[in-house]
């Protein structure tokens, strides 16, 4: 697309400020969100597609086919999701781009067990590519509970178009364990190629944990001193303020372990502690990644913390404890806090601590990356004077207020040397005028493209399961007593004490 024709079509004022000139148009498809009506279809994918076709990045020639199993026929599957969009999307509501977008959509009402439905399937499709010049190209978004991927894969492998291209996007829970991540693996394999496999995790969608990328690997300063001799440790912080919002039948099986750290949090250590790869091809980024994973080090029990909240106060009301949630276990063990000190076998990280901690209902919702430099050797001024001043710390907000901000220390102005910490600060939202994309639009448009670079591999999330494998098992032998903190607080003491024993602390909130 030409710079004329993105600013001639795009209701956006400045299209190019999105970053849009990079990307290519993707081939024509049709997208097929199996799990239409469930909550990720109208709270995500839905209004991401909108946006995408607010910015004109979706193919010229493109349908949604929406499948689930309550029945809806087109017209009133469309409304649904105008509703949807409505209500959540992040752009105001253009009718003519609605237009555009609900014009080839469609609805098949089935079973995923039922072989029929499948064919129903084929032909709406097979019709779309026919009036729209599709060419058979498929993209394949399970957002589904797990229980049904091996049919509907199975399903869909048996019914490719002979034109065309389809992937798959899978998304998570990818297994319940390791060996259950194999088995989907390997069920994945028989039908469709590790290249046509799109592994999500969300938090690679989002801006600023790519920006970790384009921080660490477009900056000469920072990669001569990202290592041991200069970094005195990690912390990672994935804090939510929310509780488990209704979703007690898939949490109580996943609890914080496999909700957030054996994806999100595992994917941004990776991206924190990996080499440079030679190139941002997926192959590269991804080999990088697994080594980083392939490092770890299996936290002994001391090393790992976990709590589950109590009863507390959230903006004044005050909220049930996990085991009174609607769906919960009244003596459920299920874990809502977990924090780790992990370490990662290499040259560059041996001996240099990675503090992660997670949890559900915590004080406020903040994902931050924080790299604590090592203090200055020899600071020639008088003890008195640097009392304010803490270590260097270059910090990553994923979210929100995103951005990143490196602290230093700096004379507070006035006769004598005092010096105390300051941020030098960079706000996305001040620096660009564009609003921040929502990760599952960047994610998608990816997979169109066929680009995997932010998608996890096989082997990353078998990596990935391994560690949490052989955490889980260490809980076995300890019995907690829950609920260890309240909704509303940092968490248990037990999570403070683990860096207070190495003589540090949880950033200050
Ligand atoms: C999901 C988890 O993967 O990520 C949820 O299943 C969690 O429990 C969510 O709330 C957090 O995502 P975000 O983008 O709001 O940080």
């Amino acid at each position: 697309m030409t710079v004329a024709e993105l600013q001639r079509e795009s209701p956006l004022q400045n299209p190019l400020e999105e970053g849009l000139r990079v990307r290519r148009k993707p081939d024509p498809c049709s997208l097929v969100i199996f799990g239409a009506s469930g909550d990720l279809a109208h709270r995500k994918l839905m209004p991401a597609l909108y946006a995408l076709a607010f910015r004109n990045l979706l193919p010229e020639r493109f349908a949604v086919v929406g499948v689930a199993r309550s029945e809806a026929s087109d017209a009133g599957y469309a409304e649904d999701m105008r509703k949807a969009v409505q209500e959540h999307a992040r752009d105001e509501f253009r009718e003519d781009v609605w237009e555009r977008l609900a014009a080839g959509m469609r609805y098949v009402a089935t079973d995923f067990a039922d072989e029929a439905g499948f064919d129903r399937l084929a032909a709406v499709l097979n019709d779309l590519d026919g009036a729209q010049g599709i060419g058979g190209n498929r993209l394949c978004y399970l957002a589904v509970p797990p229980v049904a991927f091996p049919t509907i894969v199975d399903a869909l492998g048996r019914r490719r178009s002979p034109d065309g291209w389809t992937r798959l996007i899978v998304e998570k829970p990818f297994g319940n364990d390791l060996e259950s991540a194999r088995e989907l693996n390997t069920m994945l394999s028989e039908q469709f190629h590790e290249d046509e496999i799109f592994r999500i995790d969300h938090y690679l969608g989002k801006e600023t944990v790519q920006n970790m990328l384009a921080l660490r690997f477009a900056n000469g300063i920072f990669e001569p001193i990202w290592n041991r001799q200069f970094i005195d440790h990690v912390q990672i912080t994935v804090a939510e303020s929310m509780g488990i919002e209704g979703r007690a039948g898939y949490y109580e099986s996943s609890g914080a372990i496999r909700d957030i750290f054996q994806n999100h949090l595992l994917q941004l250590l990776a991206l924190t502690a990996m080499e440079p790869p030679i190139d941002f091809t997926a192959e590269s980024v991804r080999n990088e990644k697994v080594k980083v994973l392939r490092a770890l080090h299996t936290p002994g029990p001391k090393s790992v913390v976990r709590g589950q909240y109590g009863r507390g106060h959230v903006e004044g009301e005050e909220v049930p404890a996990y085991r009174e949630e609607h769906g919960v276990a009244p003596d459920s063990m299920t874990d809502t806090y977990v924090a780790a000190k992990l370490f990662v076998d290499n040259w560059r990280w041996a001996d240099t601590p990675f503090y992660v901690r997670m949890g559900k209902r915590l004080a406020r919702r903040e994902t931050t990356i924080a790299i604590q430099f090592k203090r200055a050797p020899h600071p020639p001024f008088e003890e008195t004077s640097a009392e304010g001043l803490r270590p260097n710390v270059l910090l990553v907000h994923v979210q929100p207020d995103e951005g990143v901000s490196l602290e230093i220390g700096a004379k507070v102005p006035g006769q004598g040397m005092t010096i105390r910490s300051v941020h030098m600060d960079f706000h996305y939202g001040g620096t660009f005028r564009t609003g921040m994309p929502e990760a599952y639009e960047r994610l998608i448009l990816d997979c169109m493209i066929g680009d995997q670079t932010l998608f996890t591999r096989a082997d990353e999330i078998e990596e990935q399961w391994l560690l949490v494998d052989a955490i889980v098992a260490a809980w076995k032998r300890d019995k907690p007593s829950f609920p260890n903190y309240a909704a509303e607080s940092w968490g248990p003491p037990s999570g403070h004490d683990l860096l207070r024993r190495d003589g540090r602390a949880w950033r200050s909130h």
